[in-house]
Order: structure tokens, then sequence, then C-alpha cells
């Protein structure tokens, strides 16, 4: 069990606490600093990270909120541990090892002068680096026993595997499904519904490799991992497509190899409750939601589930028929359907059970239970809405779980 008692002094923590006002201040500019001389000085470490994360910034904030978190905590780190471990998920799914640390720790320490100038003297300096180690040291550890869980599992294993693509589906305009089967032919470790893997590309003519997660989208215990994959297109000619997801979609075919790290994450169904749960899901957030209703609907058939699902319409909608089907054959299995703009289509159809977007009065109406557990994912306006819903509507926060497809980002 992992413990995180401070070993700092009393000196070293008046600094780092008197400090991290001018972090707050500072904080995205000395973690923007920082990305910007690791990367010269390190440029290998660009295989890792996500460039068009990079480019918007949603990285160094995240990065950054964490570092005033840590600081603010630095006398009491078990407080932390929750996000430590989250943040250790991802970590451990895209391989940041115990040697990486040391790298991020000089190169924080380098913006940090480089920033704030002759404000930060040598004690600071002497502090932060002291910090710096004690937090590094909490991940490392965390990360560690991770490591060790991962490969321990039946059919586990770290570092990335190759698998070949089985079959490839289309769900709708916009979704394609990837079912992946290990090269090696061996066991492959089951996982939690609501878990994600990590893909591995190399792009011909890229200098750099590219990592992505992607939920697992369909019930554990199977002979492969699906994941669902949406197309990222840009709408502007200044802004490049998805790397990733088009490389999947347009190059990736049946036959060839993908390299993916063991499932990884903590939003996860509580499979060892019966209770009643509601999910929500935006567009290509379906895809965790489905891994849960599928285990839901061979493991527990008797739980009660709300399935609440909001797309712009027919043609960019997956998994219709397979939720409609499971509904119909289940009582416990409720489903409903927003659609954003329906398609003429659609407006014959009449599948859908609201026009527009989800809001508080059409979900306040056929959520019925209130006492259920929530989870939810989609793109960040859509959980903002969700989130402040379900506080509006008084559900406690113990019961309300998210996946955000991207950096951790504020909901309220
Ligand atoms: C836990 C988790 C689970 C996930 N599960 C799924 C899933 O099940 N299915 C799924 O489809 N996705 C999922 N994602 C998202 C996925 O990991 C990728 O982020 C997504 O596929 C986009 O990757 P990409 O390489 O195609 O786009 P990227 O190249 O990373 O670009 C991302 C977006 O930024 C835009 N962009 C690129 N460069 C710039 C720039 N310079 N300025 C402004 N905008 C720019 C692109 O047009 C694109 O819209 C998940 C993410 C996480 C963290
Ligand atoms: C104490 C030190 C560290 C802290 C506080 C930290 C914090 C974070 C946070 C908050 C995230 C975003 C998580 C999310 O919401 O998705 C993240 C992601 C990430 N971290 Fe760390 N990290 C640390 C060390 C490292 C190290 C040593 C490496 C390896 C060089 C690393 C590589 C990454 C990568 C590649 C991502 C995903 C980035 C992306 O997809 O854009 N981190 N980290």
């Amino acid at each position: 069990m992992t413990t995180a008692t401070s070993p700092l002094d009393t000196k070293t923590i008046e600094i780092i606490k008197s400090t991290v006002p001018v972090l707050a201040q500072h904080g995205e500019g000395i973690t923007k600093r920082f990305y910007e001389m690791m990367f010269t000085n390190h440029p290998e470490l660009l295989n890792i990270f996500n460039h068009a994360n990079q480019k918007q910034g949603r990285q160094p904030k995240a990065l950054a909120n964490t570092v005033y978190a840590a600081a603010a905590y630095i006398d009491n780190l078990e407080a932390i541990l929750p996000v430590v471990r989250q943040i250790a998920h991802k970590h451990r799914s895209l391989q940041v090892k115990a040697e990486h640390y040391p790298i991020v720790g000089k190169h924080l320490l380098l913006a940090i002068k480089d920033v704030l100038g002759d404000a930060a003297t040598d004690d600071i300096i002497d502090a932060w680096g002291k910090a710096y180690g004690v937090i590094a040291d909490v991940f490392i550890q965390v990360e560690k026993e991770m490591y060790e869980e991962t490969v321990s599992q039946s059919g586990g294993w770290n570092d990335f595997r190759d698998f070949t693509v089985a079959k490839k589906v289309k769900e709708s305009e916009v979704i394609t499904s990837f079912y992946l089967q290990p090269k090696d032919g061996k066991e492959i470790p089951t996982f939690t519904p609501g878990q994600y893997i990590s893909i591995r590309v190399k792009i011909a003519g890229e200098e750099y490799t590219h990592i992505r997660q992607y939920s697992l989208s369909d019930s554990p215990e199977k002979e492969y991992y699906r994941i669902s994959v949406k197309k990222e297109t840009s709408s502007s000619e200044h802004i490049p497509n998805g790397k990733v997801s088009t490389y999947l979609h347009d190059t990736i075919q049946e036959g060839d190899t993908l390299e993916v790290t063991a499932p990884a994450g903590d939003f996860v169904l509580d499979v060892e409750s019966t209770g009643p749960v509601v999910f929500l899901s935006g567009g290509v957030g379906i895809t965790p939601m489905i891994s849960m209703l599928n285990t839901i609907a061979t493991q527990q058939p008797n739980r009660k589930v709300a399935f609440i699902h909001a797309a712009i319409n027919g043609t960019t909608h997956a998994m219709h028929e397979h939720v409609k089907e499971l509904s119909n054959q289940s009582e416990n299995i409720e489903y409903y359907l927003c659609y954003e703009k329906p398609t003429e289509k659609d407006l014959l159809n009449k599948e859908y059970t609201k026009e527009g977007y989800m809001d508080l009065p059409w979900i306040d109406s056929i959520v019925k239970d209130k006492n259920a557990s929530f989870y939810f994912c989609g793109p960040i306006p859509f959980m903002k809405t969700v989130n402040n819903t379900l506080k509006e509507l008084g559900i406690s926060s113990d019961k309300i779980h998210f996946e955000f497809f991207g950096p951790a980002d504020q909901l309220n």
C-alpha cells in the first residue's frame, strides 16, 4: 500500500506553500516554457506526448493544475492520491517510466528559473527541487504498483504488444470499429468495462510515433479488444485533421498490425453493485457505455439501466440497432435518444425521443431513480451540461462518474 507522508523539512514546506500564488500566476507560462525546453533537449519525448494537445495548450493546463494541487498539499500528499492514480493510469497506458521523471524535474526547475528570473532565489529553486522529488516519488511508486499488477494478470503485458486488426466495421458515417487480436495468438487480460487502451502508430513520412487512447467498446471476456473510433475531420483549412483517427480510418485495413498497451483507467462500471445505472453519452462518448451496457446485458440481466444518448442525427449515430435490440429484449434496459439535427429520414423513422440538446427538464423527466449511479462521457460542453444537471438534481458526487476523451478539464 502506498503512503505519501511528506519527508520535507518545515522551511521547504513553507517556501513551497508561499510560492503557490506565484505559481498560480505563472503556472501555465512555466509549463509552456518547460515543454519547449524539454522537447528541445529530449526530442525523443515527442514520441510519447500528443502534439495536438500541446498546440492547443490542453496538456500544459492539466499539468499546471496538478502542480498547484501538489504544491498546496505538499505536506499531505495522501489527499491527492486519487488524482495521482487517475494520471498514473494514463502514464502507465503511455509507458511513462521512472527514468523519465528526472528529465521532467530538471526542465521544470529550468522553466521556473527562466520565467521567474531573479524572483526565483536559490532557496526557492532548492525547495521546488525537493518538492518535485517527493511528488515524483509518489507517482513512481503508484505507477510501479500498476505495472506490476498489469503484468501479473493472466495474459497481461507491459510495453506495447502487436495486435492484428481482425475486423473493421463501419458503425456510422463517422465512427468505425476495429476488432483487435494479439498477433502472438496468446491470451489477453480481461478488463473492467469503461477502461481504455493506448494505440501507437508510426505513420509513413512522420518523424515521431503517435499514441492515442481508445475506450474498449465491447464487454470483456472476448477473444478480441474492440475500439470504435470517430474520424476527427477539421472544419478549417488552417487546422489539420485528427492525425491518428484519420490514419486508422483511411489507412489501417483488416490484417494490419497496431501496437497496443494493456487496458487502463479508473472510469469503470462497479460490477460488484447490482444497483440501477444511468448512462449518458454524447457522440463517440458512447464507446465506454456500450462496453458497460453489454456487460450488464450478459452478466447482470436484472440490473436496471437507462441508456441515454445524444447524437447529431442518425447518420453520425453509432450502434443504434444494437442498443435498440438489447432494450427490446430486456424490460430492464430503457433507451432514450436525443438528436440535435434530425435528418429527413430520422423525422420519418422517429426513433429519437427528443430533438435539440439534452437539458435538465428532459433528463429529470426520464431519470426515474435519482439514487442510481451515473456515468457520462462526451464533448466537453455536453459533459458540463450533464454534470450541472446531475448536481442540480441533487445527485451525490460519489454516484457521478465521468471520462474525458482528452486531458482532464474543469466541468463547472
Ligand atoms: C480515455 C480516453 C478514451 C478515448 N476513447 C475514445 C474512443 O473510444 N473513440 C474515439 O474516437 N476517441 C477516443 N478518445 C480520443 C482519442 O484518444 C483521440 O484524442 C482522438 O481519436 C483524436 O485523435 P487524432 O490523433 O485523430 O487527433 P489529433 O491529431 O490528436 O487532433 C485532435 C483534434 O485537434 C485538432 N487539431 C490538430 N492540430 C491542431 C492545431 N494545431 N490547432 C487546433 N486544432 C488542432 C484536430 O483537427 C482534431 O480535431 C479517447 C481519449 C481518451 C483520453
Ligand atoms: C510529477 C510529475 C508529473 C505530473 C504532475 C504529471 C501530470 C500529468 C497530468 C495532469 C496529465 C494529464 C492527465 C489527463 O488528464 O489525461 C499528464 C499526462 C501525460 N503525462 Fe504526465 N505528469 C508528470 C510526469 C510525467 C513524466 C515524467 C512523463 C514522461 C516523460 C509524462 C508524460 C505524460 C504524457 C505523455 C501525458 C499525456 C499527454 C497528452 O496526451 O497530451 N508525465 N501528466
